[in-house]
């Protein structure tokens, strides 16, 4: 019997989750259906998933808090970000789990081979995707890590949850042009999608600065191409972070760990509309 499964999103309907979800599915030989639930009231889509007999889901922009919100009870990580992007059915209850950030450590160290060990870190945004990897950034072992948001309230909200503070440091936009170089500079915002992207002082970043962009295809090509101006070391999409989060979320659903490496292979190379990601 097929087992049901999704993506929550807004807009998601260019996703490639279900095509990396079907390729796992293949692999490991398990019959599912994972489709993308594009919707503006993400409780009653959840809901109808429900009542349908859906077994999983995945959830993205903007509804990682708000998925959070909808759980009977949080894996510890998903608690600490108070953000979810993985849905496990457990009866009529849902169990919320983030693995964005694993995703993200496994991406920059097992793929691009990066060691975030003491790294100065400058993180970008504070909401749903932010509060998913700055966990397990620190646990990685990054050393400060500054996080800066257009609504500073929200920025200060993310440093307090984290409860670090000897560590982790809340900062405004404005502070970026005297606040010195980063080894490693992270994008979580959503603005390269619909926006303009905030202008950022080139001063960021050094010759050895790695600068990753969370998101992919389009609304990536902005952050890193001023990441490339600027001179980075490397510039890094979220591709390979997506695989490594799928693959986080498939394990749990299936409990079978992908071959994520062919997958990311097959995406890179036949979606001419992704950046590459050196
Ligand atoms: P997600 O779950 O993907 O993080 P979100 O919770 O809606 O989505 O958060 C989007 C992030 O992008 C927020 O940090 C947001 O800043 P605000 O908290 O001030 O809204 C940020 N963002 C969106 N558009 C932006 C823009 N044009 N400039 C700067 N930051 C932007």
């Amino acid at each position: 019997m097929s087992r049901h499964y999704a993506v929550f999103g807004h807009p998601v309907s260019h996703s490639l989750s279900p095509r990396i979800h079907a390729a796992f599915a293949r692999q490991a030989g398990i019959a599912l259906d994972y489709v993308a639930i594009d919707t503006t009231d993400f409780d009653t889509a959840l809901r109808d998933f429900s009542a349908r007999g859906g077994d999983g889901a995945n959830v993205t922009l903007p509804y990682k808090q708000q998925a959070a919100a909808a759980c009977a009870v949080l894996s510890p990580r998903a608690r600490r970000a108070g953000a979810v992007n993985t849905l496990i059915r457990n009866g009529d209850t849902w169990h919320g789990d983030n693995t964005d950030g694993a995703g993200l450590v496994r991406d920059l160290t097992g793929r691009h081979r990066l060691d975030l060990r003491k790294r100065r870190t400058l993180l970008l945004g504070a909401g749903g995707g932010a509060r998913g990897v700055a966990p397990d950034l620190l646990d990685a072992g990054v050393g400060d890590l500054f996080v800066v948001n257009r609504t500073p309230e929200r920025a200060d909200a993310l440093a307090d949850a984290l409860g670090e503070p000897g560590r982790v440091h809340p900062r405004y936009f404005s502070d970026l042009g005297a606040i010195g170089e980063f080894d490693l500079i992270l994008n979580a915002t959503s603005a390269g999608r619909d926006d303009v992207f905030p202008s950022l002082p080139m001063s960021l970043v050094g010759r050895r600065t790695s600068v990753v962009d969370l998101s992919y295809g389009e609304a990536a090509i902005p952050f890193l191409a001023w990441a490339r101006a600027a001179g980075a070391h490397d510039a890094i999409d979220g591709l390979g972070m997506l695989v490594e989060q799928a693959a986080e979320s498939f394990h749990r659903w299936h409990g079978v760990r992908p071959d994520t490496d062919a997958v990311y292979a097959q995406l890179r190379e036949h979606d001419a509309r992704l950046v590459s990601a050196d």
